[in-house]
């Protein structure tokens, strides 16, 4: 035997089972943004590498040593993308969308990040994310935040809370960095290694380093919520005000920075405990700036992104997966003429019954030994041919889980059974 080549470290697949509930959350998804008025845009996975240094910041952790970057066979620099927020605004300038006027979007799809893989964080993720385009008042973040909202509701998701901050403008947020470089550089020796690398490039993450003895520092330096303007004050007051009068709870946590430049103002994350160290599921604010940073006309914008494996393990753990099997239907098929006409009349049934999970029973063997498969298929009903139903025009009608005895039916009784019937699976 040769040696088997294994997936990629960080790379996962996702096998039918998991999948399964994949679907639930894209379908919650899907139905949920549309229901907002979202429309869905499908990006490529990779872009120019400019795009993401120029919009999530040089001095990022996902620029500075976490992208996939590659010289394409023409030597161009391209990048697999690390996030979906810059590859949708580049998407809406270049189909001219942005520039038609107020636009809401969504996206779903692989992002990928070289980080060090653990429970919750993987290289190759998965985010479903939606922005909306030239509308700056308080009223759209609240939009966004209560569709966020939503979606935990009709998942069924009890353990998530909300986290809210406002980082100001870029001028308040200038103003302010100063104020706290001059605090931090007071306490340099207390600092640990990557604090003291961030003094410089992006002072403002320090503050939710998760060391503690940085976070004792931290504690008592000046706080951003000190510096807002007023405006942007007002603003976050009046997100809050919706929020309180649609029943939507949430802290204010003032230490909640982001890890993407981009942003400005309102910022928020969704956060589970039950999770481990990796407990935001969605993630979004603000980023006013960043559409005419990217070459469009200054054009407000707001958006946030969930990590789909992390809302499928959190279904898990809250029991909120739905039980799934591959089949509703198992055909079994005794007899070599037996065999042959099941096929025929597979289809029939699938023409009589669109949806319904039917499996054939392939490779001949016993009544025994077919039946075993049947059960093992998960499928709530077993049909029965062999040679007598061929020759009397009829079918064996098994319940598989103790719903009632067996009956013969005629073929049309049975299509029309099944046709009435909803698929038991679903
Ligand atoms: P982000 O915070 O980098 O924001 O990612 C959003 C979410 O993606 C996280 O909260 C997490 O659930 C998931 N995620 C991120 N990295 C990983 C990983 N390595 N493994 C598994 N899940 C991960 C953004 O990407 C922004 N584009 C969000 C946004 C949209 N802001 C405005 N619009």
């Amino acid at each position: 035997m040769s040696q088997r080549i294994r997936s990629v470290r960080g790379f996962n697949d996702i096998p039918p089972s998991e999948s399964a509930i994949w679907q639930q959350v894209e379908a919650v998804c899907a139905r949920v943004l549309a229901s907002y008025g979202y429309g869905e845009m499908r990006l490529p996975i990779v872009e120019s590498t400019d795009l993401f240094k120029r919009s999530i910041g040089e001095v990022t952790d996902i620029v500075e040593k976490e992208m996939y970057t590659f010289p394409d066979r023409n030597g161009d620099s391209l990048t697999l993308r690390p996030e979906g927020t810059a590859s949708c605004v580049r998407a809406a300038l270049d189909t001219g969308l942005v520039q038609e006027g107020v636009q809401r979007l969504w996206y779903a799809g692989p992002m990928f990040r070289h980080e060090r893989p653990q429970r919750g964080r993987y290289r190759q993720f998965h985010q479903i994310g939606a922005e909306a385009y030239g509308l700056s008042g308080p009223d759209v973040d609240a939009e966004i935040i209560l569709m966020s909202a939503r979606l935990w509701k009709e998942l069924g998701l009890k353990d998530v809370r909300l986290e809210l901050n406002s980082l100001g403008t870029p001028e308040s947020r200038g103003a302010y960095r100063q104020v706290l470089v001059e605090y931090l550089r007071q306490h340099e020796s207390e600092l640990d290694e990557d604090a003291k690398r961030r003094l410089d490039s992006n002072p403002l993450r320090i503050l939710d380093s998760k060391n503690p003895q940085v976070q004792a520092v931290v504690e008592n330096a000046p706080k951003l919520a000190d510096h807002l303007d007023d405006e942007s004050q007002a603003h976050l007051d009046a997100v809050c005000a919706i929020l309180d009068e649609s029943g939507v709870s949430y802290s204010i946590n003032p230490k909640l920075v982001r890890g993407l430049d981009y942003y400005s103002r309102t910022v928020f994350e969704w956060i589970t405990d039950t999770l481990g160290a990796q407990g935001t599921i969605c993630a979004g604010g603000r980023y006013d700036g960043l559409i005419e940073q990217l070459g469009g006309k200054p054009t407000p914008a707001i958006g946030f992104a969930m990590g789909i494996e992390r809302l499928v393990e959190l279904i898990k753990e809250e029991g909120l997966a739905r039980e799934s099997s591959a089949a509703d239907v198992y055909l079994v098929a005794v007899g070599e003429r037996a065999g042959q006409a099941a096929f025929a009349l597979a289809e029939k049934i699938r023409d009589a019954a669109p949806g319904l999970r039917l499996i054939t029973h392939c490779g001949g063997g016993s009544f025994k030994s077919q039946f075993k498969k049947a059960d093992k298929s998960g499928a709530g009903l077993a049909l029965i041919l062999g040679d007598s139903e061929l020759d009397s025009g009829t079918i064996g009608y098994k319940p598989l889980r103790g719903q009632g005895d067996q009956e013969t039916l005629t073929i049309q009784e049975l299509l029309e059974r099944l046709a009435d019937q909803k698929p038991v699976g679903h």
